[in-house]
């Protein structure tokens, strides 16, 4: 790994977090992979919709009280008014609430990271688009899984032409935690109520992320689409099982089950790519193995970890000798490292070092959103061939 963009930058970037808070699922795996590379330094926040958890992060964060917020707003404004003002915010809190955010903060000439999916509609997602590329902020999406070094290798693999010209993209989320609803309405989480993003917001949830990896590693766009989609617990308002069908303009067709009621299944998200002379799959239960199949020769098992036998992109992702299981937080960290790198890259006018280094980015933001209203525009048409 390289440091000599740390060295020259000659400090810490100074980083704030919206969402995230104690009460959060997802705050405490931002904060530990921030701060995994010593790129980042957590100095404010706005934490948490209640007012008193987002205080008592701040506090176990060790942030300077006048730096923990009770709202995003204040935030921002006070942030930029400081010399010392964070220069990079990660939102994450739920999703209709990130357009406003990003824009918040962008508008003051703070980088955002932001998680997905980006926006509550595919309108928002094209409105930050067009201030993001009409400004000179940095904007990242953390499409956590593609920091894994075999998703990069499987990336890379299918751009030397390793399995051939691709014919057959499927992409899978079926996770299996969420298996009852909450009789009482006013007690169940955000991403079952359809008046937060929408009756299809299991496409945000587990889908934006499948759509993503597929278009990560197999590097192609669907063009159409037919979606199904099925409640499948009693009570629920939510979809919480689809199954889409997927024709690329290249004639390669692609298909994705996303789901919550997968019964048995803890995470779920594995792709299976097959080209005209070989096929890639991965599983993000076991990340270190990518296995190629060409037909007639042995399957190979390929792994991470040693330079001679990955790609420079594959091996750019991975922190410690092959042997030694790495896993979802140090993939998680690769995309705050990037970002932080191209940050500084940036501030000392170097042009961006690690050519190698990825992070989804705004476009990928607009196309899971175009891909998301998609899918529910079919799903409301019987399963409808659609156009992306
Ligand atoms: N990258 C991933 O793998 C991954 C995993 C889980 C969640 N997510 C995404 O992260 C986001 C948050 O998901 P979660 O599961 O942590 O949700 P959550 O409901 O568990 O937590 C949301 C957090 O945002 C805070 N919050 C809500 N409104 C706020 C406001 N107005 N101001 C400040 N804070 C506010 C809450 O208090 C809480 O701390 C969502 O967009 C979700 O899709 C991504």
């Amino acid at each position: 790994m390289s440091y000599s963009l740390l060295r020259d930058f000659g400090r810490r970037i100074r980083w704030g977090l919206v969402g995230g808070g104690l009460d959060s699922i997802i705050g405490e795996t931002h904060r530990l992979c921030a701060r995994l590379d010593n790129r980042l330094d957590l100095v404010a926040g706005a934490m948490s919709i209640d007012p008193e958890v987002a205080r008592e992060t701040a506090e176990v964060c060790l942030l300077d009280p006048d730096r923990s917020y009770a709202d995003f707003r204040d935030m921002a404004e006070r942030e930029a008014e400081r010399e010392d003002g964070v220069e990079v915010v990660t939102i994450a809190t739920p999703p209709h609430l990130h357009r406003e955010i990003a824009e918040l903060f962008l508008d003051r000439g703070i980088d955002v990271i932001c998680e997905k999916p980006m926006t509550k509609t595919l309108t928002e997602a094209k409105q930050l688009s067009d201030r993001v590329s009409h400004g000179d902020r940095l904007f990242a999406l953390t499409h956590c899984y593609t920091g894994y070094p075999m998703v990069r290798e499987a990336r890379a693999l299918v751009a030397r032409g390793a399995i051939g010209d691709v014919r057959q993209i499927e992409c899978d989320f079926p996770s299996g935690p969420f298996m009852q609803e909450d009789p009482d309405r006013g007690s169940r989480h955000w991403r079952f109520k359809p008046e937060m993003m929408s009756k299809e917001s299991i496409l945000g949830e587990v889908g934006s992320h499948a759509v993503n990896m597929a278009q990560f590693v197999a590097q192609k766009k669907p063009a159409a689409l037919s979606a199904s989609m099925t409640i499948l617990t009693e009570g629920r308002e939510t979809y919480d099982d689809v199954q889409i069908a997927m024709r690329y303009p290249d004639g390669a067709l692609g298909r994705m089950w996303l789901s919550f009621v997968a019964a048995g299944n803890e995470h779920g998200l594995s792709f299976r790519i097959h080209g005209t002379e070989g096929s890639l799959a991965w599983r993000q239960e076991q990340p270190e193995a990518l296995w190629l199949r060409h037909t007639g020769k042995p399957a190979e098992r390929l792994t991470r970890g040693h330079p001679d036998r990955m790609t420079p992109e594959g091996f750019h992702a991975c922190r410690i000798r092959e042997g030694h299981p790495e896993g979802y937080i140090l993939a998680f960290a690769n995309l705050y490292r990037d970002f932080a790198d191209a940050f500084m890259a940036r501030q000392l006018g170097t042009g961006v070092e690690g050519s190698l280094g990825h992070f989804p980015t705004v476009e990928d933001g607009v196309d899971t959103m175009r891909f998301y209203e998609a899918a529910a525009r079919s799903n409301q048409q019987c399963g409808a061939w659609v156009d992306v």
